[in-house]
């Protein structure tokens, strides 16, 4: 086991319920401190509840537990930034600040920050979009998502603060729920199969995006994590991909295990959203700089989720 102690920030999240499990099994239960904003139950290890605007607060914990690596996975996303853009922006940026701070002032040894899909706008190639790419985001949420990047970048390059990130595309998993994003119903749709129920999905039958089921998500950021700095040559965020899929193909994909699932269409506001967002996404940077694989195709993450969600 490694000595290292960690904060995660937003472990009641999509990714982060699934990451602290599988940072505690490294670093060992003890070692990982689970935060959210609200109290987080059936916990193996430490928990603290902790609203990541408070930089007191944050500062805080991160002497009480002697964290040396965060973790910040708490933000508003990009369905529900829309609602409303300031304070989706205030979150996004002053829980990203605090975490900078706190970590430029202790010296602490590693911070993980997540980007995402969303900093790519209408302007960026659709296909195989590189990582070295033309950043006009529509959404809130994107626009915070390009700054914390080269915020990121800043403080690693005027500081020394190891920030590490990857730009997740959608993240498929059983165990949790997404909240708020635009790629929220492919999670959905595997909930509504297991309950044998139709499902109206808010995108269009042929909207392609890329995603990412949860293990390869869970592997990826830790690889990252664990990859010796004089490999990373991007401190902004790295490009990640594991697959890409239009509704009509994950519905195709359901119905080769359960062949009367029905799916029908009603895209709403995140329609524009999704629209604006890669088919595909090169990670080419990842590949070679710390030799990221992906190993879940479509098929694949269908059987794995329906097998999970059957015995739940
Ligand atoms: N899943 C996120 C969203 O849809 C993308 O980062 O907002």
């Amino acid at each position: 086991m490694k000595q290292d102690n960690i904060l995660i920030i937003g472990a009641g999240g999509q990714i982060g319920a699934v990451l602290t499990e599988a940072l505690r099994d490294v670093y060992g239960d003890d070692h990982v401190v689970a935060s959210d904003l609200k109290p987080l139950d059936n916990q193996s290890g430490p928990t603290e509840v902790l609203n990541a605007l408070d930089g007191e607060a944050l500062e805080a914990i991160v002497k009480k537990w002697r964290i040396n690596q965060i973790y910040h996975l708490a933000a508003i996303l990009s369905a529900t930034g829309e609602k409303d853009p300031m304070w989706a922006w205030n979150i996004n940026m002053t829980s990203l600040f605090n975490v900078l701070e706190i970590a430029r002032q202790r010296s602490l040894n590693k911070v993980y920050y997540p980007s995402s899909i969303a900093v790519f706008g209408q302007e960026a190639h659709h296909q195989n979009t590189p990582q070295y790419e033309v950043l006009i985001p529509e959404t809130v949420y994107g626009i915070s998502k390009v700054a914390g990047e080269n915020w990121a970048n800043y403080y690693y390059r005027r500081y020394g603060v190891d920030v590490r990130s990857v730009r997740y595309p959608g993240i498929i998993g059983y165990q949790s729920m997404p909240g708020g994003g635009t790629t929220d119903y492919a999670v959905e749709i595997y909930h509504y199969a297991i309950q044998q129920k139709n499902f109206e999905c808010f995108l269009r039958a042929d909207t392609r995006l890329p995603m990412l089921y949860m293990p390869d998500a869970i592997r990826g950021t830790l690889e990252l994590m664990e990859a010796p700095a004089n490999r990373l040559s991007v401190r902004t965020s790295y490009n990640l991909a594991g697959m890409s899929f239009t509704p009509e193909e994950v519905a195709e994909s359901i119905r080769k295990l359960m062949p009367n699932f029905k799916i029908s269409y009603k895209p709403d506001f995140r329609q524009a959203i999704a629209d604006s967002w890669p088919a595909s996404i090169d990670d080419s940077a990842a590949r070679h700089d710390w030799n990221w694989r992906p190993e879940y195709d479509l098929d694949a993450m269908t059987k794995d989720m329906l097998h999970h969600l059957a015995m739940t």
